[in-house]
């Protein structure tokens, strides 16, 4: 009698400290955007419809996008993914200093580079709907995390590249075994599927960070082939990476900056 009750207590401690553990579990499991947490009114309104840019970029933002891709293409799960260009914590790290703009820059500048360059098109106005939005959407991610802070993950997907020159040959191969099917043979991808394009005229232009070895690199070693991410060596995506980039594809306009007026010559 003694003992079964002694069970049963034991019994009943055990089921809530699984509960509390399973609680946890379902905390740490909470998607990073979930629009069922949105704040209610214009602000949650804010954030929804920068998510919608961020992952329908071509359909929502058609005066200002060259490229047959969306954000998410390389920012994965609309900028959630750790080592998968997430935006999480970012909004606490800006303004920054910006190498190429030689200045002092606001978050609005990094995401005007990225229209003008991985986008291959022109920057929505800072005051605009859809750059606010997509500031609201970024900071909605980065809740919580303190200003100045370290990224709370991993979220770049830059490698050091080997030091031997990429094996352009084995490149090719494995492009045409684990890439081709959904990017094509041509590069230009199937846009209709969501697979996007990763040379020719529709692709990012040569100014963006994606047309860096290291960052490409890093993005194949970590996210690509898309059914199968994390099955490639580093060299194997170095040399996928240059076979990649070996092939021609828009060059940056520099005329977009004065039709837009963003990334104004250095002030600073
Ligand atoms: C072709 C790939 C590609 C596309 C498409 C793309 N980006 Fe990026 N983005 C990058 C790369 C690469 C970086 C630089 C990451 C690094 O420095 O390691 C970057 C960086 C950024 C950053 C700064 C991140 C940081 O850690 O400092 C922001 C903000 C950003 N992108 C927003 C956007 C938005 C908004 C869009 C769509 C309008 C977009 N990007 C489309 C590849 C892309
Ligand atoms: C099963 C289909 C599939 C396969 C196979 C695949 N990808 Fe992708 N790739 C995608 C999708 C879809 C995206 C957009 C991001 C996402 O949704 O994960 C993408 C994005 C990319 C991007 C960034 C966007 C751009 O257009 O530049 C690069 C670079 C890339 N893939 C390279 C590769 C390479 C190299 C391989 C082979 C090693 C590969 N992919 C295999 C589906 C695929």
């Amino acid at each position: 009698m003694f003992s079964s009750i002694w069970m049963r207590a034991t019994f009943l401690a055990l089921t809530l400290a699984l509960a509390a553990c399973s609680a946890r579990a379902a905390q740490t499991a909470t998607p990073a955007y979930d629009p069922k947490a949105l704040p209610a009114g214009p602000v949650g309104e804010a954030i929804a419809y920068g998510h919608s840019i961020i992952v329908d970029t071509p359909r929502l933002m058609k005066p200002y996008v060259g490229a047959q891709m969306s954000c998410a293409a390389c920012h994965i799960a609309a900028g959630t993914q750790p080592r998968g260009g997430s935006f999480i914590g970012l909004y606490g790290r800006f303004p920054q200093w910006n190498k190429r703009a030689h200045r002092v820059i606001a978050l609005q500048d990094r995401i005007a580079e990225c229209f003008l360059y991985s986008m291959n098109g022109k920057a929505p106005a800072y005051s605009s709907k859809a750059m606010i939005s997509i500031v609201a959407y970024i900071a909605w991610l980065s809740r919580g995390v303190a200003v100045g802070a370290a990224q709370p993950h991993d979220d770049r997907y830059i490698v050091p590249l080997p030091k031997a020159a990429a094996n352009v040959g084995d490149g090719a191969k494995i492009y045409a075994s684990k890439c081709s099917m959904c990017h094509q043979p041509n590069g230009s991808g199937i846009s209709a599927a969501g697979f996007p394009p990763l040379w020719g005229a529709h692709s990012f232009n040569s100014g963006a960070g994606m047309a860096h070895a290291d960052r490409m690199t890093g993005f194949i070693r970590y996210n690509m082939p898309q059914n199968a991410p994390g099955s490639l060596s580093v060299s194997q995506s170095y040399d996928v990476a240059a076979f990649v980039l070996g092939h021609a594809r828009p060059r940056f306009n520099k005329n977009a900056l004065v039709v837009t007026g963003a990334l104004p010559a250095k002030y600073f």
